[in-house]
C-alpha cells in the first residue's frame, strides 16, 4: 500500500508533517511518500496566471503523486481558525486540474497545533470541505498541545496514541 502524507503547511519544521509522517508509518508494510514542504511554495492562484502561464509544476506533481497513492494522510495546520494560505492555494490549484482531485482515496484528517485545540477549527471546515474533492474520509484525529504530547518522532500520551492508532487502521480496513 502506497501512502501519501501530506502537511498542509509550507514551514520547513512542520508540526504537522511530523504527524503525518508519525501516523504513515504506523500503517504495517505500507510505503509512504512524505510531500516536502517547498512544494507548497508555490504561486498564487489566479484565473490570469493559469490562463497565461498554466499550471505550477509543483502542484502538477502532488497531482500525479495522489494518482499513485492508495490513501493520503493530510495533517492540517490552522492559521487564524483556517487551512494555511500555502494548502489553500494547493486546493484551489488542485481543484482546477482535477474537480475532484483527491480521486475517491482513502483519506485520513489529522490536525496539530501547540495549543489546547490541536487546529479544532481547521479540522470541522475539513470536514465538510474534504468530501466534495472526491476524498473518502476514513477517519479523523486532533492532537493538542503537540510539544507536550509528541516526543522523538511520536506520540508519548497512551490514550492519544491508541486513538490515533484506531483512526489509522481505518485506511487499511475501509474498503
Ligand atoms: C499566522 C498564524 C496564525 C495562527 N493561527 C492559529 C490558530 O488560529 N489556531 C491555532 O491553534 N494555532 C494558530 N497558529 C499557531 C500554529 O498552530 C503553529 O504555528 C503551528 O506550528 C502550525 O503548524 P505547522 O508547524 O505544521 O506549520 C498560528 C500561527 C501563525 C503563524
Amino acid at each position: 500500500m502506497k501512502i501519501l502524507a501530506i502537511g498542509a503547511s509550507s514551514s520547513r519544521q512542520s508540526i504537522n508533517r511530523k504527524l503525518a509522517t508519525y501516523a504513515a508509518s504506523l500503517v504495517t508494510g505500507a510505503q509512504s511518500l512524505v510531500l516536502d514542504s517547498t512544494l507548497l511554495d508555490m504561486p498564487l492562484y489566479s484565473i490570469d496566471r493559469q490562463t497565461n502561464d498554466g499550471f505550477p509544476e509543483s502542484a502538477q506533481l502532488i497531482l500525479s503523486h495522489i494518482h499513485e497513492a492508495d490513501a493520503v494522510i493530510i495533517s492540517l495546520a490552522e492559521h487564524n481558525h483556517s487551512y494555511t494560505a500555502a494548502f489553500k492555494n494547493l486546493i484551489d490549484w488542485l481543484s482546477r486540474m482535477e474537480r475532484k482531485f483527491l480521486l475517491d482515496k482513502p483519506l485520513l484528517l489529522l490536525s496539530t497545533s501547540p495549543g489546547g485545540r490541536g487546529g479544532a477549527n481547521v479540522m470541522a471546515q475539513a470536514l465538510k470541505f474534504f468530501p466534495y474533492t472526491g476524498a473518502k474520509v476514513v477517519g479523523s484525529f486532533t492532537l493538542p498541545k503537540f510539544n507536550d504530547h509528541f516526543q522523538d518522532g511520536q506520540v508519548i500520551d497512551d490514550e492519544l496514541r491508541l486513538q490515533l492508532h484506531q483512526e489509522v487502521s481505518k485506511l487499511t480496513t475501509s474498503n
